[in-house]
């Protein structure tokens, strides 16, 4: 399934709000941005995005965590592996980080996003510099002996079609703003990492001058 090209949300007119983006980051205190984790099946965005999220809760930050498997059980249980449908897996996603960012919330995205045009098209959907590109850098052989859901053992079985990987292709960011070595560093020294970057950006505090 597709929609690309194929906006059929004719004669709707959009309603601007009150309450601006700005001003709800102003109540946070600090920035909304996307981190968008992108790497193998078994790389760790998952745990990384949820373990940066438990440090910036601590920081008293607002987050939310969109993961892969848990989106294809609702908004995204229509769709299966194949390129289109990852394809609209990753514009939804895209989406719904979106309205996120706007509610004033960092919002962390993890799913393998193969493709390097599906999230070039979910960066251009964002304000320059809101888009945060975190490649989980694990090779395919830590992911396959990890093998934590069982699936490379599936793939190479031939039971589980168009495995990322194995049978259907990863395709590294050439340009992240971040790359974590998922596959050999500590947890903690790849949250470092994250947090450090953001704190770089002033992301995380927020210039208490200007006007309500
Ligand atoms: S994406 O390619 O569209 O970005 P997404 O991150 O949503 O994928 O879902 C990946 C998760 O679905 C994997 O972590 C794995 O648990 C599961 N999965 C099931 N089938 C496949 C497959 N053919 N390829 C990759 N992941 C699969």
């Amino acid at each position: 399934m597709q929609t690309d090209g194929m906006n059929k949300s004719t004669n709707t007119v959009w309603h601007s709000a009150t309450i601006t983006r700005s001003l709800r980051e102003r109540l946070n205190a600090h920035r909304s941005v996307v981190l968008w984790f992108t790497g193998l099946s078994g790389s760790g965005k998952s745990t990384l995005a949820h373990a940066v999220e438990e440090k910036l809760y601590q920081l008293n930050c607002r987050t939310f965590v969109l993961d892969g498997d848990n989106v294809r059980q609702g908004l995204c249980s229509d769709l299966g592996f194949s390129v289109q449908d990852r394809s609209e897996n990753i514009r939804r996603i895209g989406e719904a980080a979106k309205l996120l960012v706007e509610s004033g919330v960092i919002a962390m995205t993890a799913f393998i996003s193969p493709f390097r045009a599906d999230r070039q098209r979910a960066r251009s959907i964002f304000p320059h510099g809101d888009f945060i590109e975190i490649f989980c850098e694990a090779s395919l052989d830590v992911c396959e002996q990890r093998d934590v859901k069982g699936l490379y053992q599936r793939a190479r079985a031939g039971e589980v079609k168009e495995f990322t990987g194995i049978s259907s292709p990863y395709e590294k960011p050439a340009n992240p703003e971040l790359a974590i070595r998922t596959g050999e560093w500590p947890l903690e020294d790849c949250v470092e990492l994250v947090i450090e970057y953001l704190q770089q950006r002033n992301i995380l505090s927020i210039s208490l001058k200007g006007e309500l």
